[in-house]
């Protein structure tokens, strides 16, 4: 190891202790709810995710993943049933079709980011901070995408006037759902202690 290395290396463990110290008390807890656009989805959204218990505590970042991905799954189902047989306003088709581009980017940029997230772990395993600190990047570049993907599906599909009614309701509430669940994973990654601690 190069000295630079070795300084980066004792930097890193430093940043982590101090992180977990510091965090550790605020785990995945609706605290973290009160910044979000949506607080009462975000702390609903959370506890759905305690209530799979069957999953590894310290893999909080895979099952939040999953837990949007899942859902991403289910709207884009929903989305192409509503467009195909619902009986749609032309406006409201629109929208639908333009919101399920996004959903769709969002499903890709999930699935790239568990894929980085293997990485991020035989990284941290191998003790390599260089790739963990690259993975961890990839994992908030990816989750970011996806995150302005839904809100274009926000912002402008679903924006424009005249598009009020149950089906701008039902997506929107979705959308905002998986915005959370995303911006979860991007906290998870940006303070790991509230992902690698009990809950
Ligand atoms: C979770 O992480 C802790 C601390 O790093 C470790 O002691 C424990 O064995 C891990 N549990 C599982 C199920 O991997
Ligand atoms: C959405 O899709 C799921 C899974 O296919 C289905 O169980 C649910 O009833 C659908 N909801 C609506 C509102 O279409």
């Amino acid at each position: 190891m190069s000295k630079f290395m070795i300084f980066l290396f004792v930097k890193f463990i430093i940043l982590w202790v101090v992180t977990i110290n510091l965090v550790s008390a605020s785990t995945l807890r609706g605290d973290i709810c009160k910044d979000s656009s949506n607080p009462d989805a975000c702390r609903k959204t959370i506890e759905r995710l305690k209530k799979e218990k069957e999953v590894d505590p310290n893999n909080t970042i895979r099952k939040i993943i999953n837990f949007g991905l899942q859902r991403s799954l289910i709207l884009k189902t929903n989305m192409t049933d509503w467009a195909r047989h619902g009986n749609l306003w032309a406006n409201e088709l629109a929208a639908i079709k333009g919101c399920l581009d996004a959903v769709d980017v969002t499903v890709d940029d999930l699935r790239k980011t568990l894929k980085e997230v293997d990485e991020l772990e035989s990284a941290q395993k191998a003790q390599d901070m260089q790739e963990f600190t690259f993975h961890s990047n990839n994992i908030k570049t990816w989750l970011q995408n996806a995150i302005n993907a839904l809100q274009s599906c926000q912002d402008d599909d679903f924006a424009m006037p005249g598009l009020e009614g149950v089906v701008k309701q039902e997506a929107l509430k979705r959308v905002a759902d998986l915005m959370i669940a995303t911006q979860l994973a991007i906290w998870t990654i940006e303070f790991p202690s509230r992902g690698s601690n009990k809950r």
